[in-house]
């Protein structure tokens, strides 16, 4: 038992742990949540129903459901003195550096007045965690630009609140489009969870030591940070305006399929899914109806749906079962809804805060707390004789 181990880089075929969470199919393409599948909650929830599916485990009553959002707004606030934090900013931080920071300072905010081992606290820290992801990510946005800060307002559900916060200024009327909502909101829900991606797994480690919760979260916004996780819906927008038109498609599918795997086509492949990633078909299809609610012109989508169709007709994809997903298309949308690309990551990180935490609460509710701690297999040196360094030469 104690010397005996599987070497498994990348822990392609390691399963660290249980969980009730969410299911996924690669071969299928199927991903459900707490038994829903996704295309369902997609078309008929709203990220604070799927919010609560995680925390509670069960979808909520009309009245629950009221409730709980009224909760999760009046919890959008944060301590005026985390507003501090952005002025210390170089002006052209990567917002994704002000998350890190902003949310790891949450722990120096919130650390005495609970106890993880208590259930009912744990539902409180999820709470307060998910609710003010949107405002600590507005409030990024508009640091960066020299904008005034905007409070959340009870005037507005929490999808709402996020783009007031983003976008309205003492200058204009903030007016809710319903459309732009929707989109938004279903975008929410695609990201919630995904079981034990690079991201979540680091909050689970990270949490495994008994570490503050917020912190833990900190620790999942960088792993979900580079190019090969979150870090892709920004990378895919960049290097959909770097091709520029279907003319070069050929030439960048030639640089995704050399060997040195300097370039890979972003938005392309994934760990689990074999088959195409069911949010990125949700993604696709919405794509259309916002870009004509937006009158933006299509001709980057159309440019990544050439780019998608030629890349599946070539062996290199086929054989390795390179499929779209969920990073392909959500840039389009961003940009269209006026979000700036390098904003898309913070994006995913407000998203994602729900399936962190709630995956952060299950690990806890373990009637068994284990560190987690792998193996490594040692190919270094031999041990050898220590040379005092006035006898090295
Ligand atoms: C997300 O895990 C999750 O659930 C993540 C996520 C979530 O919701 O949390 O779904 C969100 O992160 C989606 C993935 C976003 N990342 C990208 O789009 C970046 C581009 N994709 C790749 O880097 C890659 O596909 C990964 C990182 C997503 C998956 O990598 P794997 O499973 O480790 O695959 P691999 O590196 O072992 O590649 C297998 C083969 C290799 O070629 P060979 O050695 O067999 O010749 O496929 C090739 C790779 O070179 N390959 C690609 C490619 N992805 C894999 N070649 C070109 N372009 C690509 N995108």
């Amino acid at each position: 038992k104690s010397g005996y181990f599987t070497l498994d880089p990348g822990f392609s075929s390691t399963g660290a742990c249980m969980s009730t969470m969410t299911y996924i199919d690669g071969d299928k393409g199927e991903l459900l949540y707490r038994g829903y599948p996704i295309e369902i909650l997609a078309k008929y929830s709203s990220y604070i129903e799927v919010c609560y599916l995680f925390i509670y485990g069960h979808l909520p009553s009309q009245k629950e459901l009221q409730l709980f959002e009224e909760t999760m707004v009046s919890e959008m606030m944060i301590n005026e003195k985390l507003i501090e934090f952005y002025k210390g900013f170089a002006s052209d931080s990567h917002p994704m550096a002000i998350m890190v920071g902003v949310v790891g300072a949450l722990s120096a905010f919130m650390h005495k007045d609970f106890d993880v081992n208590d259930p009912r606290d744990r539902e409180y820290i999820a709470i307060k965690l998910v609710a003010k992801m949107p405002t600590l990510a507005a409030y990024a946005y508009r640091t960066a630009l020299g904008l005034p800060i905007v409070y959340p307002s009870k005037k507005y559900s929490f999808i709402e609140n996020f783009l007031y916060m983003m976008f309205s200024t003492p200058m204009n009327d903030f007016n809710v489009d319903k459309v732009i909502v929707k989109a938004l909101d279903t975008i929410f829900m695609l990201h919630a969870d995904h079981e034990q991606n690079a991201s979540t797994s680091t909050v689970r480690i990270a949490g495994s030591s008994l570490a503050n919760p917020f912190a833990c979260i900190a620790a999942g916004i960088t792993a979900l940070w580079g190019p090969y996780h979150g870090g892709a819906n920004e990378a895919v927008l960049n290097m959909l305006k770097e091709i520029g038109n279907k003319e070069n498609i050929p030439k960048y599918l030639q640089k995704a399929k050399s060997k040195d795997n300097s370039f890979r086509l972003m938005g392309f492949g994934h760990r689990v899914y074999k088959n195409y990633d069911p949010r990125a078909k949700v993604m696709q299809e919405m794509c259309y109806n916002v870009l004509e609610k937006t009158k933006r012109a299509n001709d980057i989508l159309e440019l990544a749906i050439q780019l998608e169709q030629t890349a599946l007709k070539e062996d290199y994809f086929i054989q390795r079962k390179l499929y779209p997903n969920v990073d392909f298309y959500t840039g389009i949308v961003y940009e269209a809804l006026s979000i700036p690309t390098s904003m898309f990551t913070v994006m995913f990180a407000v998203q994602r805060s729900i399936g962190w935490i709630c995956q952060w609460m299950e690990m806890m509710s373990e009637k068994v707390q284990r560190i987690s701690r792998p193996r490594q297999l040692y190919v270094g040196e031999d041990q050898r004789e220590y040379i005092p360094i006035q006898n090295r030469k």
